[in-house]
């Protein structure tokens, strides 16, 4: 067959291949994890699960396999994976001590709090929806402070990708559906559409000699062949094509923040997360707080009654996040006195089982002061072999961010200064209300949704490795793969695959997937809720870890069938 022909035809069998979305509760005994003794990788796509496993297989610790894995997404993953956004890492290591790396973007010094209002500017498309990029920053100082093998060796994995991959079926229909964007600004254009002006075709070879050089870059000077030389000549220079506010200053001052571990507990599991300036910890653990005491394995999978309960105890969670959460370098978050039992217990004594308790009605609550104590995105979960496990979810935002590549750099930067609260009071692209904590200031980091979470079993061993994207859908996601996992027994791919629903204050609605119950439906109609249907939300990568009476280690792979690309390997 000519090999136009054949791609004609690989296209068409990919276009018509059944969407990717949850699979019916009906079907979930058919779902089977993956599953290996040693290791496990559940990525965002088959190359970076490789990247992953080959790292470990040459001695690499979970650290260096996630710190491959990032690189490698930033290079088949462009939507999501990236140089130029930011993300959130929760490490636990063998001994059970654990550590968490805050990467998120921070606003131009050049910002100010009306830059979108009345400055006039995006903050969802072009250079100035651009925050300063932290994955670099983030992964080499991960790399450095928890890595076993040399950057160089943790870097060949992306670079080899770069030099020549074979798009997916995922890839080229993102980069032909968002073609026209794509053409708004000269250097995507001349990084991401064809230059015959024909569209993407599935498994053509796709090169990317600019990022390679990049990733070269980086893998020679660390961090500096990133924030300075010419990678950083070449964002400035991208800044003056259009309203860009990025400096050389910004990006040497760009700091990736290690901070402590946030930890809660759920039915005697301990939650290891990532506190402000992500809001997903504090949120799922206060969700999950607020269903402890009621007893959802008895109501039933997806049962009406189960699901209002978690609906109101999102609603509860977003309007505390909507409030409270920023910064914590700009504004005092009270993140462990939101998470006290008691005051979770006081913002569900307005919980009625029979009834929606309307938004409109529940603002945020005020948690008494406790001590101070020491305080389109894509997620992938990693166990090694002995037992290190890291949690990483990376974004730029909007599927490729602001949807300008870096001319000469070939890489997507973010639109994340949609995630302020860029005019307070107002929804932004997820729909989220926020209030004046999270107002854009020149150096601060804006508040995201990622949850990237660790928990450990009763007896305090590694137990699961959770996140997703889906901005603010991502916290009711990890909040189901949790529960579905402890609460209804199910196994690592059934978690991440059957149907959600997604609750998040404002607007006051409940989304769900298709595949949900009618039942379940009807249920939640009767107690008073919207209901509004989506296609798909969310894209979890989870790993479970199971132990026989003896102690011996199984990895339980989840990679959801809602991306096609999302995939789970081990040994
Ligand atoms: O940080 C946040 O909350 C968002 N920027 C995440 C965006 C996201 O998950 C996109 N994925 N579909």
């Amino acid at each position: 067959m000519p090999r136009l022909t054949l791609r004609i035809v690989l296209a068409l069998f990919v276009l018509s291949a059944a969407p990717a979305t949850a699979v019916p509760l009906a079907a979930a005994d058919s779902l089977e994890p993956v599953v290996a003794r040693t290791a496990m990788a559940s990525t965002g796509h088959p190359d970076a699960s490789r990247a992953a496993l080959q790292i470990l297989r040459q001695g690499g610790n979970a650290v260096d396999a996630a710190v491959a894995t990032g690189f490698a997404l930033a290079v088949v993953s462009p939507d999501a994976g990236n140089l130029g956004g930011g993300g959130f890492m929760v490490i636990r290591r063998p001994d059970g001590t654990a550590t968490t790396w805050d990467f998120r973007e921070t606003a131009p010094s050049g910002a100010w709090r009306e830059m979108y209002t009345d400055g006039g500017l995006s903050s969802q498309v072009g250079h100035a929806a651009a925050g300063v990029p932290g994955t670099v920053a983030g992964l080499i100082a991960a790399h450095t402070a928890e890595g076993r093998l040399p950057l160089a060796d943790v870097l060949a994995p992306a670079i080899e990708l770069a030099q020549g991959q074979f798009l997916s079926g995922r890839n080229a229909i993102l980069f032909n559906r968002y073609r026209d964007e794509f053409r708004q600004f000269e250097s995507t254009a001349r990084h991401f559409t064809t230059s015959d002006g024909r569209l993407w075709a599935v498994g053509e070879r796709f090169e990317q000699p600019d990022l390679a050089d990049v990733l070269r870059r980086i893998q020679r000077d660390g961090r500096d062949g990133f924030y300075r030389g010419r990678t950083a000549d070449l964002i400035v220079a991208e800044m003056a094509r259009g309203d860009g506010l990025i400096t050389h200053a910004d990006l040497q001052g760009y700091r990736a923040v290690e901070r402590p571990v946030l930890t809660s507990t759920y039915r005697g599991h301990r939650l290891l997360m990532m506190g402000p300036p992500a809001s997903g910890g504090i949120a799922l653990a206060q969700a999950l707080r607020a269903v402890e005491p009621f007893p959802l394995a008895r109501w039933g999978l997806q049962s009406a009654e189960a699901v209002h309960l978690a609906g109101e105890a999102l609603r509860r969670a977003f309007a505390d996040r909507a409030f409270w959460l920023a910064d914590p370098d700009f504004v005092d978050v009270p993140a462990r006195a939101l998470l006290a039992p008691r005051y979770v217990a006081s913002r569900m004594a307005s919980f009625d089982p029979a009834r929606t308790t309307a938004s409109a009605a529940v603002s945020h609550g005020t948690p008494p002061d406790l001590p101070a104590e020491g305080t389109e995105t894509t997620h992938y979960s990693v166990v090694d072999g002995e037992g290190m496990a890291v949690a990483t979810t990376v974004t730029l935002n909007d599927y490729f961010g602001s949807k300008v590549a870096v001319g000469g750099a070939g890489f997507f930067l973010n639109n994340e200064m949609d995630d302020f609260a860029t005019a307070p009071g107002e929804p932004n692209f997820w729909g989220l209300v926020q209030g004046e904590a999270n107002a854009v200031a020149p150096g601060k980091r804006m508040v995201s949704s990622m949850t990237p979470v660790i928990l450990e079993d009763e007896r305090g061993r590694l137990f699961m490795v959770a996140g997703s994207p889906g901005g603010s859908r991502i916290i009711s996601t990890v909040f189901q793969v949790v529960t579905n996992v402890i609460d209804f027994g199910l196994n690592a791919q059934q978690a991440v695959a059957l149907p959600r629903f997604h609750h998040q204050w404002l607007p006051d609605h409940m989304e769900f997937e298709g595949g949900l119950p009618d039942a379940t439906r009807e249920g939640l109609g009767e107690r008073g809720w919207l209901l509004d249907r989506l296609v798909r939300f969310g894209a979890a990568n989870v790993v479970v870890v199971r132990y026989d009476d003896r102690g011996v280690r199984t990895l339980e792979g989840g990679a959801d069938p809602r991306r096609d690309d999302d995939d789970a390997r081990g040994y």
